[in-house]
Formats: structure tokens, sequence, C-alpha cells
């Protein structure tokens, strides 16, 4: 085995804290949901039986409305900012009370792929849950019935100070923000995460929740911060396509149909996505009715959720193509030809493991090969580089963020490590 392997096997286990793992010890020492179902693929590369655990783990903490939270608090932390007490949710284990992009399903559809009938029970224990919580984003957070998915926390889109959240957070109004000390810039270099004016929007937007009792649908119908996220649009409809799959495995007829429902809704309504202007899909204010006009990582997924027409699809690829040409690895998280690119800044420019897996599966199973391959490489080049961290310089390489970077493993293991397929 080779040294990156071990080193990748042991920050899972080392980030470990039975039954979830953490994303990384030091800055986020809880459970998140989108880093644990991708950590399950790398656990699955060596125990399928903790793959499948951390899986349950993020589930039992589903609230009974089918919404499953973007952090989960096993225990408390006091040098982790905003804590329990600032979400206020009450629940036992405590939650934040914003979600997360929906890619369990994906997930587990590779997990029950790669063992067959053996898995089934684990299956069926998962699946009424991850059904619960589809039902959830079309019932509360699709307000035009087009099979979107609208976010009213930045953070729910796992892109957290993404430029194309700024026109609709700076319409956020941040008196109830309050006085807080953040703790994230003592453990990382301030110019690599969001800035204090967007942690005002962040913390704004935690306590409007918070006051409206984490009631999903008022804060949906109210929220003064109602975007629908491109990235979360695409990873949901690809995870609708996975949860089908599983349905019909389990002889599930009546939610197979369901879902099929739901997929065609979405495939006519991502439409309202597409920047014409642009060429590319882009995220659109509810409120002002704006798309952000940016090329992102996440207006790539349109392959892996499997939308778009021959000539939108060439019309990515030619921003792809631009942006090869200015980056020296793909895919940076903006376009580095925007004015708000900001090389080392989180998802303001740098290149995400998590993000070019995905990418990578959509562009392979669309018979992009070259650029599958491509994105292989370049993730497998940043971590021989430098080793497991958060987040990489898309123009030097250079690491980001936090280091022993649990799903940047995880990646390893699953793929990029890997010789052979995606
Ligand atoms: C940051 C990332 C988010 C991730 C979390 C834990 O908030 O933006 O996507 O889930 O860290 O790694």
């Amino acid at each position: 085995m080779s040294a990156l392997n071990e080193q990748a096997r042991a920050i899972l286990q080392d980030n470990d804290r039975g039954g979830f793992t953490v994303p990384t010890g030091s800055l986020y020492p809880f459970q998140w949901n989108w880093d644990s179902a991708f950590t399950a693929l790398g656990f699955a590369t060596f125990d399928p039986d903790r793959a499948w655990l951390e899986i349950e783990t993020l589930l039992d903490a589903q609230w009974e409305d089918g919404f499953v939270p973007h952090i989960i608090f096993h225990g408390d932390d006091q040098d982790y900012f905003p804590g329990p007490k600032v979400w206020g949710t009450n629940r036992r284990p405590a939650t934040s009370g914003i979600t997360q992009p929906p890619v369990a399903a994906s997930v587990v559809r590779q997990l029950y792929h790669a063992e067959g009938p053996a898995a089934e029970a684990r299956l069926r224990r998962v699946f009424p849950k991850l059904v619960a919580w589809h039902r959830w984003f079309r019932r509360v957070r699709d307000p035009l019935n087009k099979g979107l998915v609208m976010i009213v926390h930045p953070w729910e889109s796992g892109r957290d100070n993404s430029p194309e959240w700024d026109a609709p957070a700076n319409a956020v109004p941040t008196e109830g923000a309050g006085t807080y000390e953040r703790r994230d810039v003592h453990v990382v270099d301030s110019a690599m995460r969001p800035t204090k004016q967007q942690y005002d929007q962040y913390l704004a937007l935690v306590a409007f929740g918070r006051e409206a009792g984490w009631r999903h649908e008022e804060i949906a119908a109210t929220s003064p911060f109602q975007v629908f996220d491109v990235g979360c649009t695409m990873i949901l409809l690809r995870a609708e396509r996975d949860l089908h799959a599983l349905a019909v495995s389990l002889g599930e007829e009546d939610v197979a149909t369901e879902i099929e429902v739901r997929i065609s809704l979405a495939q006519a309504g991502i439409g309202h996505l597409w920047d014409e202007a642009v060429g590319a899909y882009c995220s659109r204010d509810l409120r002002t009715g704006n798309t952000s006009g940016m090329v992102t990582s996440a207006s790539f997924l349109a392959f892996y959720a499997g939308v778009g027409s021959d000539q939108q699809r060439e019309r990515l690829l030619e921003h792809l193509q631009r942006i090869d040409a200015a980056a020296k690895y793909l895919v940076p998280s903006l376009d580095p030809q925007h004015a708000e690119f900001d090389a080392p800044r989180y998802w303001r420019g740098p290149v995400w493991a998590v993000v070019n897996y995905m990418l990578a599966r959509g562009f392979a199973e669309c018979g992009l090969e070259e650029w599958s391959d491509r994105l292989k490489s370049d993730t497998r080049q940043l971590i021989e580089l430098t080793g497991f961290h958060e987040a990489y310089c898309p123009l030097t390489g250079q690491p980001t963020g936090g280091d022993t970077f649990t799903w940047t493993a995880a990646m390893w293991l699953a793929w990029a490590g890997q010789l052979d397929d995606v």
C-alpha cells in the first residue's frame, strides 16, 4: 500500500469519533452532513461496515419533518463558533437548523452497488430516511414548483462564501448578528476565510431562523435570503436518480413512481437556472429574480445531474477550456477571469477534491473521458504535492484552509489515488 494510502486511512481513523467523523479536529470538531457522505466512500474502501455507520449516524439526526441538519453537535466544544447555543434548535443531539447538499443517496447507492444483496438490510434502514429528506426539499424548498432547491443560508450550499451569495446576502439586515468572537480565524489564516461582513450576514441569518423557532416552512417563506442554488439543485437531481435506482432494486414501486415525477419536474425546471447571456447554469436570487451571472465549479455539475442540451453542454465546455487556460489546476471554485476571483479564499477560487470528484463522474458518464481523467490527475497531483488539505490554490497548488482533512483523504482512497476507473 502506498504511503499516501496509509496516510489517508490514518486521517479517517484519527478523525473518527466513534460512529461519526469530524472534517478536521481543529477547525470543524463535529459531524457535517455532506462531509459524512463523502467520508463514507473513503471508509468503504477498507471498512464497509464503518461506511454504513457514518451514514446511519447522520440520518439518525433527522428531524420529524424529514429535514437533515448540516451539523450534528454530538458534544460541545468551546472552541467552535457558532455552537449549539447560538443555533438554539433544542434538539438531542444538538444540531444546526439548516441543511447541506443532499449527496447521501448517491453515496448509499454506491455502497449498495459495491456490496450487493448482503447490504440489503442496511439499505432498508436508511432508505425511508433518504426518501423523507428528498420529499422535504420538494415540500419546503421548491417555491416555484420547478424541482429546484432554494437555500435560506449560504452555508446550506456547502460553498459558504461563494461570490454567488454576495448580492443576495448584502440585502440581509445584519443588526441581528450581535457581537461575537470568531474562532475560525485563530486556526486558519484569515486571508483564506470569509470576511467579517460575510460572518455578520451568516450570524444574522442564524438569528433569524432561531427567532422563527426553526419552523422550516415559515423560514422558507419569509427569510431575507432566498436563493436557488445551482449546486444543491444539481446534486439533488442526481441523488433523485440514484434513489430511484435504489427504490427499483428494493421493489418499492410507489416510491419509484413518485421520484420519477420529481425528476421530470426538475429536468423541465432546471432551465430557470440557465443564464443565456453567460452561457452557463448559475444560481438565481428568488427575491430579485437575478442570476449571479458567474461561472462556478457548480455550473459544471450539469453533467453529473444529466441535464443540458447539446448546445448548452458545448457552451459549458467552452468555459471549461477557457478556465483551463487561466488556471494550473482544475476546477477553480470561481472562474479565474471573474473580478471576484480570489485564489486562496475558500469558495472564491480554490479547488475542492469533493467537487472535482462529482464533476469527474459527470464527465465520464457523458462520454467526456478526457475531462474526467484530467480532473482525477489534477486532484491526484494536488494531494501528492502537499498532502490532504481542505482545498488548494488553482494557480500554484498551495494548500488552503485546514489540514488532515477527512473528505480529501476519502476522495484519495475512493477515487484520486486509484489508478483505474472513476
Ligand atoms: C466549510 C465548507 C463546507 C463543509 C464544512 C466542513 O463550512 O464550506 O462545505 O461542509 O466546512 O468541512
